[in-house]
């Protein structure tokens, strides 16, 4: 049975284009834990052509959410696996109030919980040109900004050499449904984890290096105050 202790759970919270990818891929390094992002395990089973992705990709293109009993399932069995021994950063799950009675439920059957949840937060009006701009990479999900943090050869990962494409899903008028679905269904999450005191602010309207360390003192105070 995995110790609790041993296991760091962080939910990265946030608006489309808030930078929760960005952020995640990176602490997730600096942890030496995997960053778990529901958007990109869809987009990998898109790309396999798995039934799995091509349904789900029926509401991605309209910037709808995938039904929960699809999403939940999925997100169970990745987290299921041994390389989340020593916890994760989850990035875009959970995404409604059932999505994160789900997960409480999967962590408490392994002996442990969530230890914090920041919520990158930035201005609704920021949202759009940086999704309008976002390049994103086939391979592995890299993400670039066209302004804010291009890749060093045009069109080409800096990580793993592949293709960098526009996401169908950041056409203006559907990155605006997003938000609305964002809104409605995920904005109430923040109050949730906020009742149970493990949600922390982060200003996300930032550069993405100061975003970055605002993120790094974060886990960093917790693991000290989780020893002592
Ligand atoms: P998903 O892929 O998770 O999309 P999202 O939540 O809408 O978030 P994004 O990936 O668009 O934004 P991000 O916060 O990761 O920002 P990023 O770091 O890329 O989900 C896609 C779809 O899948 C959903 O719409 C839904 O259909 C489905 N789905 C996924 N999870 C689901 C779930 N749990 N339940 C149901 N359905 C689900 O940054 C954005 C851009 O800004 C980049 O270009 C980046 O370079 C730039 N940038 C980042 N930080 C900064 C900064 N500080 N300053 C300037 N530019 C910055
Ligand atoms: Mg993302």
């Amino acid at each position: 049975m995995i110790e609790k202790e041993v296991r760091d759970f962080y939910v990265f919270l946030g608006p489309p284009g808030a930078g929760k990818g960005t952020q995640a891929k990176v602490i997730a390094q600096k942890k030496g834990v995997p960053q778990i992002s529901s958007g990109d395990l869809f987009r990998e089973n898109l790309k396999n052509q798995t039934e799995l992705g091509i349904r789900a990709n029926q509401f991605i293109k309209v910037g709808e959410l995938v039904p929960d009993d699809i999403t939940i399932g999925m997100v169970e069995e990745r987290i299921s696996r041994t390389d989340c021994a020593a916890g994760a950063i989850l990035d875009g799950f959970p995404r409604t109030p059932a999505q994160a009675k789900a997960l409480d439920d999967m962590l408490e059957e392994t002996g442990c919980k969530i230890n914090q949840v920041p919520y990158i937060a930035v201005p609704e009006s920021k949202l759009i040109e940086r999704l309008s701009a976002r390049l994103t990479c086939r391979a592995e999900g890299h993400v670039f900004h066209k302004k804010y943090k291009p890749p060093k050869v045009a069109g080409v990962c800096d990580f793993d050499g592949s293709e960098l494409y526009q996401r169908e899903d950041d056409q203006p008028e559907t990155v605006k449904h997003r938000i609305q679905v964002y809104e409605q269904l995920t904005r109430p999450l923040v109050e949730y984890y906020h009742e149970r005191g493990i949600l922390i602010e982060i200003n996300g309207n930032q550069s993405i290096d100061e975003v970055t360390e605002d993120l790094m003192k974060l886990v960093n105070e917790v693991k000290e105050s989780d020893v002592g």
